[in-house]
């Protein structure tokens, strides 16, 4: 399965996929790294030797055209939306994919959400879940679907949230769990253990 990672900071997402991939046996091979921004983790993905492109929005009038250029440099790499569709692997990116990319690409999309979907929604999850008071949160891969983390939930797992932690802390240790569920998320999709356009049907 041929996989383009998008990042906006620091990829340790993407380079726990980089480490997986590592291995022949792993189904997936990482094609692609593109970014919004020059992001710090697309170095993980040069070290690698894994071709990367920044697609910045300011660069385009809208949205949309953004997300068509984002498409096309996708497609340029392999990962593509015809019979044989790659997987679009969103990790780390801070940024609302535009209506007419999902569509292009869905269900064959994922997002990993550091809370536990559909509680803290958005891009201040972590802050939102210690805010909120709560004892745990977690984290979600989901499909991406038209909204802001609103697709069909795919796999999660929980974390307590302890006393007097900080928003780093807190975040730092829902990484612990996301990069390893992650993984066996993509692992699972590139098996047929998991498959994507049955959990986007099944969504309510
Ligand atoms: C991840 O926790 C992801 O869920 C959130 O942003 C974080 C990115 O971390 N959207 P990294 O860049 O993969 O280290």
């Amino acid at each position: 399965l041929k996989l383009a990672v998008l990042i906006s900071g620091g990829g340790s997402n993407l380079q726990a996929l980089l480490d997986a991939a590592a291995d022949p046996e792993f189904p997936a091979r990482i094609v692609c790294v593109g970014s919004d921004t020059d992001a710090p983790g697309l170095a993980h993905a040069e070290a690698a030797g894994v071709p990367t492109f920044v697609v910045r929005p300011r660069d385009y009038d809208d949205r949309e055209e953004w997300g068509q250029m984002l498409s096309a440099a996708i497609q340029e790499h392999g990962v593509g939306t015809g019979p044989e569709p790659g997987l679009v692997v969103s990790a780390g990116l801070m940024r609302i994919l535009p209506a007419g990319f999902v569509r292009e690409f869905s269900p064959h999309l994922i997002n990993t959400h550091p809370a536990l979907l559909p509680l803290h929604p958005g891009a201040h999850a972590v802050r939102d879940a210690l805010a909120a008071g709560a004892t745990e949160t977690g984290v979600t891969v989901h499909v991406i679907d038209e909204g802001v983390d609103t697709g069909p939930v795919l796999r999660q797992a929980r974390v307590e949230i302890r006393a007097g932690e900080t928003e780093e802390e807190l975040h730092e240790r829902i990484k612990q769990l996301e990069r390893p569920l992650l993984v066996q998320t993509v692992r699972d999709i590139a098996l047929g253990e998991l498959d994507l356009a049955e959990a986007a049907r099944a969504a309510p």
